[in-house]
């Protein structure tokens, strides 16, 4: 008895770990002191979709210290950081209609967030690819890695 209750405790601790690597979302904060929370996402091409939410959990407004959430190829990154201060806030600061941002959501500031969904059957699994902060002067701080699997 002892060892059936054992296998069954095993069996779901092998469920539970696969399915939360199967985990098709992923929510990063940001905050007022120019920082994400998270370093690296994981993201699997298996899912249809992938849900991303920001969350700007400081308090100053968003013509100050606003954050969004920009992902291009890491080779790519710094140029469409550039060209994203030249868009503008009118445009979130991504160039607008540019191939090489691969999913962007809207500028926030503190007490706001907001999702946005991407296909990752579209990426890589193995490349790199790079998401930050595209308000001016943020990227340099506020980036991360994605891994795609
Ligand atoms: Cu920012």
């Amino acid at each position: 008895m002892r060892w059936i209750l054992g296998t069954a405790l095993a069996a779901s601790l092998a469920f539970s770990s696969s399915a939360w690597s199967q985990d098709c979302a992923a929510t990063i904060e940001g905050n007022d002191a120019l920082q994400f929370n998270l370093s690296e996402i994981n993201v699997s091409t298996s899912c249809d979709s992938f849900s991303l939410t920001l969350k700007h959990v400081g308090t100053l407004a968003a013509t100050v210290m606003g954050h969004n959430w920009v992902l291009t190829t890491t080779p790519d990154f710094e140029a469409v950081a550039m060209a994203g201060m030249a868009a503008g806030v009118d445009n979130n600061y991504v160039p607008p209609d540019d191939q090489r941002v691969i999913a962007a959501t809207k500028i926030i500031g503190g007490g706001e967030e907001t999702t946005i969904s991407f296909d990752p059957s579209e990426l890589t699994a193995g490349g790199a690819y790079t998401y930050f902060c595209s308000f001016p002067g943020h990227y340099a701080i506020m980036k991360g890695k994605l891994i795609v699997e």
